[in-house]
């Protein structure tokens, strides 16, 4: 079994190239990202395992199919990014749909903590023998509502960590689980009830730009945003004007909606390109990290070992129970369907 790697870094080597030498995969480590013009790299390859700003469009899909690629592996929850409907008949998708929710949920609450007790200006100012506090002033949580926009594995690792701070929890989700206990209330609602809003749902064409103009619109003034989910959710124009307007309190970001040809990257010494990103991070009230909130141990070895695993048990058995498909209708015969794994 040959497996092209696209979008190499030298954590995923840490973590995949003794895995997948014990279970009998060879895989090629390419560091440039997955699109039209690297596709041609995994010919020879039985799959290829891809990354969250890779690119796979139908083009993409349709040259990995001609190079003899069966399987796309996702290294990642996220699917965004893949044209499952393309890929259908033609190739089959897998992903690592859970892994260390605390990865994201502990990440989300270092940033917050970062943002609003300034605990990285003060580290700047403490190397340079400054002490002073002017400009640190920051506010407590405890007390406070936090509003969790999907509650799934990561929105609840992360109310668990709001209520050990004293935080008040305000959740909203599309499907409702009525039986966790979990209090939901309208979007509107939680938008206009809390202090700070954590968002943890998917990105789909019905959460695409979710917090737009309207939604800050509907915030109370000085509200924080947290995104650790994905760029789109956010219309980052309406959030940079939000911030110039004072209406936003402060935004933590570990995702961007255009992140894909930057995050990952290393651009110091280059002049920026991307205006909304250079502005939003000259503001003082704003706190940018490059989509590393899945960046712990625990969450490394857990994405490895499901990856490895679901490419042995897809060339194993022809299937695999963390496979994505297209909803192509044919119920009875279709073993994806019975899995409950079509989009
Ligand atoms: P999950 O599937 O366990 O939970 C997602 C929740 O969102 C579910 O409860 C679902 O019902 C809800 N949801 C679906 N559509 C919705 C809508 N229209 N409005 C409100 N809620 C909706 O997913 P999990 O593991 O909690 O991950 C959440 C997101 O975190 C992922 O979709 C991914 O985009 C992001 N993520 C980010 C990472 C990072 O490194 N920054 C790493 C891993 C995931």
């Amino acid at each position: 079994m040959k497996l092209a790697f696209f979008d190499t870094k030298p954590y995923d080597r840490l973590f995949f190239e003794n895995l997948c030498a014990e279970n009998g995969i060879a895989v090629k480590f390419y560091e440039a990202k997955l699109n039209a013009d690297t596709a041609g790299l995994a010919a020879g390859c039985g799959a290829v395992c891809s990354f969250v700003n890779d690119t796979l469009d139908a083009q993409v899909i349709d040259r990995l199919a001609q190079a003899g690629v069966q399987l796309i592996a996702l290294r990642c929850a996220g699917y965004n990014h893949v044209d499952i409907r393309h890929a259908f008949g033609k190739i089959h998708v897998v992903h690592v749909p859970g892994y260390s929710p605390y990865s994201v949920a502990e990440h989300a609450m270092a940033l917050l903590l970062t943002s609003i007790r300034r605990t990285h200006k003060a580290y700047n100012r403490t190397r340079d023998f400054n002490f002073s506090l002017s400009g640190l002033m920051g506010f407590d949580l405890h007390g406070k509502t936090m509003g969790i926009v999907g509650t799934g594995r990561i929105g609840r690792a992360f109310m668990e960590i709001c209520r050990g701070f004293g935080m008040r929890l305000a959740a909203y989700d599309k499907f409702p689980d009525k039986d966790s206990g979990i209090s939901y209330v309208p979007l509107d609602t939680l938008l206009a009830e809390s202090d700070v809003i954590s968002l943890h749902c998917p990105l789909t064409a019905e959460t695409y730009h979710m917090i737009d103009a309207g939604a800050i619109e509907k915030m109370k003034t000085g509200a924080v945003l947290i995104n650790t989910s994905r760029g789109a959710l956010i219309d980052a124009d309406a959030l940079l004007a939000g911030i110039k307007a004072r209406k936003i309190g402060a935004a933590c970001l570990d995702v961007y909606e255009e992140e894909s040809n930057i995050f990952f990257e290393d651009f110091s010494g280059h002049i920026m390109s991307d205006d909304v990103l250079a502005r939003l991070i000259s503001m003082p009230n704003v706190i940018v990290t490059s989509h590393q909130a899945f960046l712990t141990e625990e969450a490394l070895r857990d994405i490895a070992e499901t990856t490895v695993s679901n490419i042995t048990a897809f060339f194993r058995h022809g299937s695999c129970a963390n496979e994505l498909c297209y909803h192509c209708g044919k119920v009875s015969s279709c073993r994806t369907h019975r899995l409950e794994k079509c989009f």
